[in-house]
């Protein structure tokens, strides 16, 4: 597949599909050389010696790589899957890791890359291309909105929560937490979610049944006759997959996790937290499928979130730093109840994630710019398999 000419220095830009042998150890140094963030913080994802390891879980995928002389210079990857949109059942590519070293910057081949890959998504009989930044990313959103015709549809927030490996947290007496079986929790989420969330995916049970998704949690109250009120979970184990490290960070923070460390088990004694060591590479367990009913839903979500907490603290010897969700935020009035229950730390969380999507056909079931773009009542099924 060959991509552009670039007549200025008389490099061939080639753009081809990712050959794990010939390409595996130079990706890694792409991945290296681009760190994700902003002037004062940045963050880098270890993929474990496995470059499509984001992408593997989902049933169809492909990663492209664009080469000039015999010189990795940028990638993507892209997945498409199943879901339901706008009450339709739809099927939408998802664009991530779109990555090119800095010399070769601003000379197109991000653009070209997305081209390519929106070629194959057409190819795959997607509706919908989609992906999601950050706010601050200006050239990301440069590229896809600015560029390529994207339109921010959603902002949902990520909620990060640290896990003190030394504390386990007390759940609240007066309520049951109990882990369902896969066919349980798939005919739930069928039941209760699929209806009311955008992005469920059709596949859910292969999501639930992935070695990956280490269970589905449902909470009650004891002494709730009726079950009015009742939340449920499921969570996804990212460490087995990718780690991550913040490469810098603003000078308070590093401080204040120099003087963690420091105090380590002292401040556990006295009731707190410690700030995690996020400069050495970390995993963490993702809450998916967050979803809560009844008029006391916020006790359940945060003693569900706190059960997760403890098993992270106890599980694989502290591997798992953090519990992440991503909870569609001020748009939403049903999530944003769910954004007030999440235990997590706002100095961690990021309450600007940037969902971008761009229809890739024109036939009658596809939703209208102007009507993706309105403020949406449904919540947002955030796929694992995504992050
Ligand atoms: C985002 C990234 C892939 C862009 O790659 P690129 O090859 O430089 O992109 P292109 O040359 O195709 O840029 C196309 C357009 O995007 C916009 N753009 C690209 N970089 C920009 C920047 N730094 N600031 C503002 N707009 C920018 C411009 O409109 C540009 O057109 P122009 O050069 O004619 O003005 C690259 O900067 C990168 O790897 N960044 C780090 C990783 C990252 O953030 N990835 C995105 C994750 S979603």
């Amino acid at each position: 597949m060959v991509g552009q000419w670039r007549e200025e220095d008389d490099e061939e830009v080639v753009i081809r599909c990712y050959d794990d042998r010939r390409d595996r150890s130079e990706m890694e140094c792409v991945e290296k050389s681009c760190e994700i963030g902003h002037d004062q913080t940045s963050l880098f994802t270890d993929t474990l010696g496995d470059p499509i390891c984001r992408i593997r879980n989902t049933p169809l995928f492909t990663m492209l790589v664009a080469e000039v002389g015999n010189k990795l210079v940028g990638s993507i990857q892209g997945s498409v899957k199943p879901v339901e949109f706008d009450d339709k059942s739809v099927k939408v590519g998802y664009v991530l890791g779109l990555r090119v070293v800095p010399p070769y910057r601003r000379r197109g081949i991000g653009s070209t890359l997305v081209r390519k890959l929106e070629e194959w998504f057409v190819t795959h009989n997607a509706d919908y291309a989609y992906m999601a930044t950050q706010k601050d990313n200006e050239a990301s959103l440069g590229l896809f909105v600015g560029t390529l015709g994207y339109v921010v549809f959603r902002n949902p927030a990520i909620l990060v929560n640290p896990v003190n490996p030394y504390r386990s947290l007390k759940l609240p007496s007066d309520i049951g937490i109990r882990k369902l079986k896969v066919k349980e929790a798939v005919s739930w989420y069928r039941k209760h979610v699929a209806s009311t969330a955008d992005f469920f995916p059709g596949d859910i049970n292969r999501i639930l049944r992935n070695k990956l998704s280490i269970g589905t949690w449902v909470a009650n109250y004891n002494n709730d006759d009726n079950i009015r009120s009742w939340a449920i979970l499921s969570v996804w184990d990212s460490s087995k997959v990718f780690k991550l490290r913040v490469g810098k960070a603003p000078l308070s923070y590093m401080l204040l996790t120099k003087v963690c460390n420091f105090l380590g088990r002292f401040l556990t004694f006295i009731g707190l937290t410690a700030l995690p060591d996020l400069f050495t590479p970390f995993g963490f367990y993702f809450l998916y499928g967050v979803h809560a009913e009844g008029p006391l839903r916020g006790k359940l979500v945060k003693a569900l979130c706190e059960h997760v907490h403890n098993m992270a603290a106890s599980n694989d010897g502290g591997a798992c730093k953090l519990v992440v969700v991503e909870v569609d935020g001020e748009s939403n009035v049903h999530d944003d109840s769910l954004m007030r229950c999440v235990p997590h730390w706002k100095m961690l969380s990021c309450e600007d994630d940037t969902w971008c999507i761009k229809p890739l056909k024109c036939t009658e079931k596809m939703t209208s710019f102007s009507e993706i773009t309105k403020v949406s009542s449904r919540s947002l099924f955030v796929d694992p398999r995504d992050v």
